[in-house]
C-alpha cells in the first residue's frame, strides 16, 4: 500500500499529506502518562550510561543532519549534557575527536549511507557508545549501532525527504524526554512537551490546510533566482532544511541563514527582489526575530514571514510581507509544524517550474558511495 501513491500526484506530495498519520505511528506506544517509553534503549541500562556520557555528538547527512540539529537544543535543554554537531564527511575528513565518554547519535533515513556509516566505524573505533535513529529496520545502521530507536515512518519513496524529517525530530524530542527523566527540575516542561506530542498529528492536519496558499506562493517565485530563509533558534534547521527542499527538487538556488548572523554579511544582499522567508514563530527568539523583520523591510526586502496564528500584525505592523499563519505547539515542536508549508512551497515549485519531483536531477535515495 505505501509504495503506492494512490490519489497523489507524486510520492512526495503523498508523504507529506501522509505526516498528521507517520507521526502517530511514530509515537505509537512510545508515550506514557508518566513519561516516554523507548524499548531499543531499555535493555543494558543504556539510558543511564548516555545520562554520565561527557557530550552527545549528533551525527548525519543531508536532512537527516537537519532534523538532529531541529533537536539540538531540548536535547540540551532536558538533558544538560553538551551536544556537538557533525556531518558525517566532515568528521571523517578532521578525524575529529570522539571519546569514550561521548555519546554518538546516528540519523539516518536509510541506515545505509556510506558517509555515515564510516563515521559510526570511526566512532566504535573510538569507544564511543553508538546510538542509531534510522527509517529502516535491519539496515547496516540499526545492525552496527549498540542501540537505538526506529522512527516508524513507513516507507520514503521521494528522493526529498519529508515524513522521515519530521518523524525523526518528534524521535530525538522523544529521546531527550527519556534521558531527562531524571530531572526533578524540568517535570513540568517535559509534562508541557508530552501532551504537545499527542496533539502533534492534528496540528500537522491543520497546517497542511495551507496547500493551496503555498501553491499561490510558488507561483508567485517561479522566476526568481534565489530564494533566501532566516531563523534562529528551534528553527534554523527549519530555514536549512526549506532551502535544501527547494534546491534539490525544485532546482533553485536557496540558503538558510541564522538570522543573528544576517548583520554578518546576508544583509548586503537586501533588495527589493530578493524573495526573502523569515520564520518568526513563538518562542525565546521573537522579538529578536521582530528586529530582523524590521532591518530588512527598512532596507526594502521582499519578505514573506511564517508567524504562529494570530500574529500577523505583531509580525508585520506595515502590513508590506506576505504572512504563512502556522498553528502554534510547544517551543520545541514548532520545527515540526514549520517545515510543512516549505515543504509544500517546494513541491509547487517544482511542479510549476516543470521538474521532476520524485528523482531530481543527479540525486539519489540513498548515497551508498563515498
Ligand atoms: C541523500 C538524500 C537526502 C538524504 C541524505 C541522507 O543525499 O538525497 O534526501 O537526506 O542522503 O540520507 P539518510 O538515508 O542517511 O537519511
Amino acid at each position: 500500500e505505501q509504495i503506492k501513491k494512490g490519489s497523489y500526484d507524486h510520492f512526495m506530495q503523498k508523504e507529506i499529506h501522509e505526516q498528521p498519520h507517520s507521526l502517530t505511528t511514530t509515537m505509537r506506544g512510545r508515550l506514557k502518562d508518566s513519561g516516554v517509553l523507548l524499548g531499543g534503549l531499555k535493555e543494558k541500562e543504556y539510558l543511564k550510561t548516555i545520562r554520565r556520557s561527557r557530550r552527545v555528538v549528533f551525527i548525519g547527512c543531508g536532512t537527516s543532519y537537519n532534523a538532529a540539529l531541529a533537536a539540538r537544543p531540548i536535547v540540551e535543554e532536558l538533558t544538560g549534557i553538551p551536544v556537538t554537531m557533525e556531518v558525517a564527511s566532515d568528521l571523517l575528513d578532521r578525524q575529529g575527536p570522539i571519546y569514550r565518554e561521548d555519546t554518538a547519535v546516528f540519523v539516518s533515513q536509510s541506515g545505509e549511507t556510506a558517509d555515515t556509516l564510516l563515521a559510526l566505524d570511526y566512532a566504535l573505533e573510538n569507544g564511543a557508545l553508538c546510538v542509531g535513529i534510522t527509517n529502516t529496520v535491519g539496515s547496516t545502521l540499526s545492525r552496527r549501532t549498540h542501540c537505538g530507536v526506529h522512527i516508524n515512518a513507513g516507507c520514503e519513496i521521494g528522493v526529498a525527504s519529508t515524513k522521515a524529517y519530521t518523524s525523526q525530530i518528534v524521535v530525538m524530542v522523544m529521546l531527550a524526554l527519556a534521558v531527562g527523566s531524571d530531572q526533578i527540575s524540568t517535570q513540568a516542561r517535559r509534562q508541557t512537551i508530552i501532551s504537545g506530542l499527542s496533539s502533534l498529528p492534528s496540528n500537522v492536519s491543520e497546517v497542511l490546510k495551507l496547500d493551496s496558499e503555498m501553491k499561490e506562493l510558488a507561483s508567485s517565485l517561479i522566476d526568481s533566482e534565489s530564494l533566501l530563509m532566516f531563523g534562529r533558534g528551534y528553527n534554523y534547521a527549519t530555514a536549512l532544511e526549506g532551502a535544501l527542499k527547494v534546491k534539490e527538487v525544485a532546482l533553485m538556488h536557496s540558503e538558510g541563514m541564522l538570522a543573528g548572523e544576517m548583520k554578518h554579511g546576508p544583509l548586503a544582499l537586501v533588495d527589493e527582489n530578493l524573495p526573502i522567508i523569515v520564520i518568526a514563530t513563538r518562542d525565546a527568539c521573537f522579538s529578536k526575530q521582530q528586529s530582523v523583520i524590521q532591518q530588512l523591510l527598512s532596507r526594502k526586502g521582499r519578505l514573506i514571514v511564517m508567524c504562529s496564528k494570530g500574529d500577523t500584525s505583531a509580525v508585520c505592523p506595515s502590513g508590506s510581507c506576505r504572512v504563512i499563519e502556522v498553528p502554534e505547539v510547544a517551543d520545541c515542536l514548532q520545527p515540526v509544524i514549520n517545515i510543512i508549508p516549505l515543504q509544500l512551497l517546494a513541491y509547487h515549485l517544482t511542479v510549476l517550474r516543470g521538474f521532476d519531483v520524485d528523482q531530481p536531477r543527479n540525486l539519489a535515495k540513498s548515497v551508498t558511495t563515498q
